[in-house]
């Protein structure tokens, strides 16, 4: 096979970078190594920034999101059990953020791609990166027991966390940067009606959220210690442990009911910088990760995809590569950023096993800052509904 760009990684963001290069007239082929269900049948994150909507409505795919989508002009803190701030983007920074869950998105940029003719190829194997310091990259895979190569211009690394394309950049030439936090986050969807609004809970025992996925499918989290497992936590457990992490105001409008999915996921920061190499460049989870706090992972990868079709464009469409030359830089700006915004939302709000009462202290001064303070609660609102591109 012969593209114009290889993408490694049919996520949302290969799916989405293959889809905006096809309406810039640019050719791609996607390499998935797992099947389209098992993709589809990922849990994952459930917030859209203002500025992720307007890319997904450029790129075609905004009707079920704005049919199906929740729009949410607040969010709400809980903290020192009874005590409820609220930071309300939208008076704060004239954009809300829209609940509508990355399961979803992935559907839409599906069957987008499908509408559109986008070569997906899936359960790809042995999948490898050549050459991506020459001008003819390519990549080679097993597909159905047959040896496949795909000879391209560029390469675009969309493989998350546990892909191949950060490997390709030999150690020596790049820096990464690193936190694992001292617990997880235990997740239950349960057909339930949600609450009205998302809350977060600093709360003694622990952290706890909030959500939804849509009028009758819930999304609830407690923080757990990382030894942990799924088997630790029956239903009922679960409940009386999210409960007693909500102020009784919140509790009293909890609809419980049995979990339909459960699963236990470790907390993360990390960046690996430079996002590109020589002809290859890295979106999405394959660059950077972070703590679902601050709802930023989904958003990152719709951002990175935006930059880096819009260099791809200059580039194809204008022959001017300046933007490619520096796509890394670009990306990792806003990277950085979310990065920064995680870690901190992830710092206020859990708590600690070995951190002491002045930290406690300190968490709970930032909140009654953010409780009396416009100034506090309108910085975190330009982070958490996305600063401009
Ligand atoms: N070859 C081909 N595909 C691969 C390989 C490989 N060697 N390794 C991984 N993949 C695929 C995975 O199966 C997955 O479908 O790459 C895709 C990467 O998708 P994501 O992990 O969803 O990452 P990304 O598209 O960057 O989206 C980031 O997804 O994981 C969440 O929390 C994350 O919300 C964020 C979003
Ligand atoms: C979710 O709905 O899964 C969700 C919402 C907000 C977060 C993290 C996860 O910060």
């Amino acid at each position: 096979m012969k593209t114009q760009v290889a993408i490694v990684g049919a996520g949302p963001a290969g799916t989405l970078l293959s889809l905006i290069l096809k309406q810039r007239g640019i050719d791609s082929v996607v390499i998935e190594r797992q099947t389209k269900d098992y993709v589809l049948g990922r849990i994952r994150a459930g917030v859209l920034e203002w500025t992720s909507v307007e890319i997904l409505r450029a790129a075609g795919i905004g009707d079920r999101l704005d049919a199906e989508g929740h729009r949410h002009d607040s969010v709400k803190i809980s903290w020192r059990a009874q005590d409820i701030l609220s930071i309300d983007f939208e008076r704060l920074t004239g954009k809300p953020m829209m609940s509508y869950g990355q399961t979803k998105v992935q559907e839409d940029l599906y069957a987008a791609a499908e509408r559109e003719g986008i070569n997906i190829v899936f359960g790809a194997s042995d999948v490898e990166i050549h050459d991506v310091t020459t001008n003819s990259p390519s990549i080679s895979c097993v597909v159905d027991g047959e040896q496949e190569r795909i000879e391209c211009d560029y390469v675009a690394g969309c493989d998350g966390q546990h892909g191949v394309s950060r490997r390709t950049i030999p150690s020596e030439l790049k820096s990464e940067f690193e936190m694992s936090y001292p617990f997880g986050w235990l997740g239950i969807l349960s057909e339930t009606p949600p609450l009205p609004y998302l809350i977060y809970a600093n709360h003694e025992n622990g952290f706890a959220l909030c959500s939804e996925r849509n009028p009758m499918l819930s999304r609830y989290y407690v923080q757990c210690p990382l030894e942990d497992t799924v088997e630790d936590w029956s239903d009922d457990r679960f409940w009386s442990e999210l409960t007693e992490r909500l102020p009784s105001s919140v509790a009293s409008e909890l609809v419980t009911g049995p979990s339909i999915e459960k699963s236990i996921a470790p907390l993360r920061s990390y960046v690996v910088e430079p996002m590109q190499y020589g002809r290859m460049f890295l979106a999405g989870d394959a660059a950077h990760i972070v703590p679902p706090t601050g709802a930023k992972g989904l958003n990152l990868a719709i951002a990175d995809v935006h930059y880096l079709s819009e260099a791809f464009d200059a580039h194809y469409g204008g022959g001017d590569s300046t933007k490619l030359d520096g796509y890394s830089e670009t990306a990792l700006r806003r990277v950085w950023s979310s990065v920064r915004f995680s870690w901190w939302m992830t710092v206020l709000l859990h708590r600690f096993p070995d951190q002491t009462p002045f930290e406690q202290r300190m968490r709970e001064e930032d909140l009654a800052y953010l409780t009396r303070s416009e100034a506090a609660q309108r910085s975190v609102a330009e982070q958490y509904v996305g600063l401009d591109l």
